[in-house]
């Protein structure tokens, strides 16, 4: 058997688009990114959508039984992410800056940013412990314009910010040990023991008491280790490492594992 960080890599190969469903109940219109829409039959034509069981979405589609598939086309910037991505319906109001209209089942279909819409009926539910499939039937769909699809890849390759890199370069004195941070210039003399460019060598500085962050590799849900998670009972100040081994990501559900150092 393979080591978890090999399966996790290859599973990064399999394709996916990103989607922002919609839905409505009787308080608010809401919507989440997902990537999990899957064409299963084309006659009749059935739609599998996967929703983690803690976002609000689930809750609202498992009592409507209706949702709309807005499919983000490439132009999508990252705020259209982090507003349906990064925080819950639960305790924002997504809709309030976003224009948009609404398709025949009365739900939100955005104005911007997505190349076609897709309105579904759930027909079946399977229940994976954490996520809920929605197995639906297509009620009505609409293609708006032919601006290419927004796929996984594109959106970590071009959408979302890359991490910095912590690691500074610099030089150490090999003499005294004196660290000098970033170029050392050609007339640059030791302060300690006066020595010159010759009696130095480069080195990464890794700054060992600095607070890291860590970035949820399947929705981007970040955690600073400077600000913890007080909503989670997790103070600030708490290394990724002492967080408690069945620590989830608060946005999808993921474990630890899925978490990578930005
Ligand atoms: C790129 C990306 C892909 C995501 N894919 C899914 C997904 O397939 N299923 C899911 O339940 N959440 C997914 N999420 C996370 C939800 O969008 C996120 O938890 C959202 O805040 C939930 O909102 P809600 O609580 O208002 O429903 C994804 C997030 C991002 C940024």
């Amino acid at each position: 058997m393979k080591n978890s960080n090999e399966i996790k890599k290859a599973l990064f190969n399999i394709g996916y688009g990103l989607y922002v469903i919609t839905s409505r109940n009787a308080y608010k219109d809401n919507g989440l990114i997902v990537n999990s829409v899957m064409q299963i039959t084309d006659n009749p034509n059935r739609i599998a959508v996967t929703i983690n069981k803690k976002n609000y979405s689930h809750e609202i589609i498992s009592e409507t039984e209706i949702m709309n598939i807005n499919c983000l086309s490439v132009d999508a910037p990252m705020s259209v992410f982090e507003n349906f991505g990064f925080q819950s319906g639960k305790l924002s109001d997504k809709f309030r800056y976003i224009t948009f209209s609404r398709s025949k089942n009365g739900l939100a279909v955005l104005s911007d940013y997505i190349n076609s819409f897709i309105s579904l009926k759930v027909e079946q539910y399977l229940d994976f412990d954490t996520h809920g499939m929605f197995i639906c039937s297509v009620t009505d769909a609409e293609t708006i314009n032919n601006n290419k699809s927004m796929t996984y890849s594109y959106y970590l390759e071009n959408v979302k910010p890359k991490p910095k890199k912590t690691n500074k370069k610099g030089y150490i004195c090999k003499i005294c040990g004196y660290i000098h941070e970033g170029e050392l210039p050609d007339d640059f003399i030791c302060p300690l023991c006066k020595h010159g460019v010759a009696d130095f060598e480069p080195i990464n500085i890794k700054e060992e008491k600095e607070m890291k962050k860590y970035v949820c590799d399947a929705c981007g849900w970040v955690y600073d280790e400077e600000l913890g998670a007080p909503d989670l009972g997790i103070a600030p100040g708490t290394k990724f490492e002492d967080l408690p081994e069945d620590f989830a990501c608060p946005l999808c559900g993921v474990g630890k594992d899925m978490f990578s150092e930005e």
